[in-house]
């Protein structure tokens, strides 16, 4: 469809855990467009609705059912299907959840990270793993300055410390089993992604923002806030998907060289606070949508927030093609569709498509260089 990534996803098997949740079905329709043979394994949609059931996708894709957390089944998987190219994005991706659960967190994000890799380890068809983490899997300083990749773990509650150590956990693979100076042993080039607060259609998570609009503009009530001053890198679901896509491109082609952490963040002006989405939301709704604070008690979450991301931008040539507005008309205009009851996995490739040649157009007309040039 695109010619993007150098056409390597046609006829690959890739194997995505996490499919059924928000950005797992974006994936999934992605590279089902680009040509794939697309498995995934997960547990079933996190949400009543998902995006994953309102585009039938269990009728495109390979759907397995299956418990990150369960070796056992997730082997046999691998070992049914021999996958090439594997995105991991299986987990319990929410924070406020993670204080009522932590040990299904730790058990999911952590364990389930092991057995991820232990099943890769054990199948010799796999080139290419990218295990996708979070920009909460830093050491949080408060402070005005992007993370950086080299810079260290943390995390003060159970989600975001969960995904400091899946990092590292990651680590010790890439060092231990999959290491980049012995790449012509095992074939195979692990990296691992930390992208920002993700937007887009489709998303029906608890405790998230724009879902928290969409379900209060969806029933004409007031959206309440709870942290209107807290500052995230917000990015459209395309931004980053399209930085793990190029990745693999390139772990696949050029091998290790690009083994380990990278950032996939917005440019500096879409690093803003809450309220201002929230103003910008109620503004694009019309309809006399309105928010207001909410006044209770909520455990802590981090104020401030923000990626470096020059590692991505020169290496791999990724630049961030929608800015904030954009990404938040695309995401307003997803789910007006949805309202209308129109076809969505229609509206969900032509967004996709849009997006591509926003990024060809891109692309052509700066002063394309080298490593760049094989995107294209
Ligand atoms: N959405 C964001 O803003 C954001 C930001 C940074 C990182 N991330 C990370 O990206 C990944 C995808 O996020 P998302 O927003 O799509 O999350 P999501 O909650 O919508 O989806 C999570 C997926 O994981 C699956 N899952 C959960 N527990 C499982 C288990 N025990 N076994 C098998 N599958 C299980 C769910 O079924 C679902 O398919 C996650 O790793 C998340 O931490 C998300």
């Amino acid at each position: 469809m695109s010619g993007l990534f150098d056409n390597i996803y046609s006829g690959k098997r890739v194997l995505i855990t996490g499919h059924t949740g928000f950005k797992g079905s974006w994936l999934s329709i992605w590279l089902h467009e680009l040509g794939a043979n697309v498995i995934g394994y997960a547990l079933e949609p996190p949400t009543i609705p998902s995006l994953f059931e309102i585009c039938g996708l269990d009728k495109r894709i390979t759907s397995i059912t299956g418990d990150i957390r369960d070796i056992r089944t997730l082997r046999g998987v691998f070992k049914k299907y021999q996958p090439e190219i594997i995105f991991h994005m299986a987990a319990q991706s929410l924070v406020r959840y993670s204080y009522k659960a932590p040990v299904e967190t730790y058990e999911t994000n952590i364990m389930g990270t092991v057995n991820l890799l232990e099943a890769c380890r054990h199948t010799p068809s796999v080139r290419v793993i990218v295990n996708i983490t979070s920009d909460k899997c830093y050491e949080n300083r408060e402070w005005v300055w992007g993370y950086r990749e080299n810079d260290p773990m943390g995390g003060y509650d159970p989600y975001s410390s969960s995904k400091g150590c899946a990092e590292l956990v990651t680590n010790a693979y890439l060092t231990s089993f999959f290491n980049p100076d012995s790449y012509k042993g095992h074939s195979v080039s692990l990296a691992s992604v930390r992208a920002g607060n993700v937007i887009g259609g489709g998303d029906w998570g608890e405790d998230r923002l724009i879902p928290d609009c969409i379900k209060a503009l969806l029933e004409n009530r007031q959206i309440i806030v709870r942290y209107p001053d807290a500052v995230r890198p917000w990015q459209h679901v395309l931004e980053p998907l399209f930085g793990y896509l190029l990745l693999a491109q390139h772990l696949y082609q050029d091998g290790p060289a690009f083994s380990g952490a990278w950032n996939f963040g917005p440019d500096d002006e879409d690093v803003k606070p809450v309220r201002w989405i929230v103003e910008y939301v109620t503004k694009m709704w019309g309809n006399n949508a309105s928010w207001k604070l909410d006044t209770g008690k909520h455990p802590h979450e981090a104020h401030y927030l923000k990626l470096e991301c020059s590692k991505a931008k020169s290496k791999l040539g990724w630049h961030p093609k929608w800015n904030l507005k954009v990404g938040l008309e695309k995401t307003i205009e997803w789910y007006k569709a949805y309202c209308n009851h129109q076809d969505m996995l229609n509206i969900t490739i032509n967004q996709i498509q849009s997006y591509e040649k926003g990024v060809s157009r891109m692309y052509s007309k700066r002063k394309v260089t080298q490593n760049e040039l094989q995107i294209l």
